[in-house]
């Protein structure tokens, strides 16, 4: 088993982070459209309360897979272009700005914030803090959607490198 990333493929761990993080992202996809589209509905009771607990989970995950991104960043799969690498890129910052919007702001409101039942934030009484709030309310939404956006887009690089006569399919690279 490889566990480290080599010149061919992704090892192990950076599989787990990568699919682990794919089927969360499905999950807050979900919980972001039903806030969107089918507010008070039962849809929306069982999806949005997962919002900030898979959210923050995602910021976890982020932060440990560009720490291993940067241990492993000289031995692991070169991008086929300098627009894949600069995707991949904007993918990481994307995911490690959007959850952090969410985050400050819920710290800023200055609610509690116990995901999983970890107690993070115990909250505090009076005004909530407006730079912390703002960011959050002004572009954490539109980032979430444009993240999703774009994530469509790499799924359909992916598919398009594969069907390619001329490019590299890279699948295996991070699948088999
Ligand atoms: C069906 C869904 C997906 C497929 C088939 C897929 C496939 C792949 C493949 C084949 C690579 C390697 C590309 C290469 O080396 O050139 C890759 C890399 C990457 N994927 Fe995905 N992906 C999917 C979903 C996602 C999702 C949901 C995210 C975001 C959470 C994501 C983020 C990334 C990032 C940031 C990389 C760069 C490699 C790294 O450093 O981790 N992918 N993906
Ligand atoms: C990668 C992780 C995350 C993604 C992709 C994401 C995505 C989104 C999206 C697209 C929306 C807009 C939904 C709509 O249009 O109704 C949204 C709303 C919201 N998110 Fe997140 N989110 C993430 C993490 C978090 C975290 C960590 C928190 C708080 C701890 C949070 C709190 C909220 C709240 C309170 C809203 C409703 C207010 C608003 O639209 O800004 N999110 N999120």
């Amino acid at each position: 088993m490889l566990i480290k990333d080599n010149d061919t493929r992704y090892g192990t761990v950076s599989r787990i982070l990568h699919w682990g993080m794919a089927l969360l992202m499905l999950v807050q996809l979900l919980s972001a459209t039903a806030h969107m589209l089918f507010d008070e509905t039962p849809f929306e009771e069982l999806l949005w309360p997962t919002h900030k607990p898979v959210g923050f989970l995602l910021l976890v995950l982020i932060a440990i897979r560009i720490c291993w991104a940067l241990t492993n960043r000289y031995h692991r799969p070169s991008s086929v272009s300098l627009s894949a690498k600069l995707g991949h890129i904007a993918l990481y910052g994307l995911l490690a700005v959007v959850p952090a919007l969410g985050l400050l702001r819920q710290y800023g409101s200055g609610r509690t914030f116990e995901p999983f039942g970890f107690p993070l934030f115990s909250g505090f009484e009076g005004d909530k803090i407006a730079w912390m709030v703002q960011p959050g309310n002004l572009l954490h939404g539109w980032l979430g959607w444009i993240l999703f956006m774009m994530i469509i887009g790499h799924i359909f690089m992916v598919i398009w490198h594969k069907r390619s006569s001329t490019d590299e399919d890279v699948l295996p690279r991070m699948w088999r």
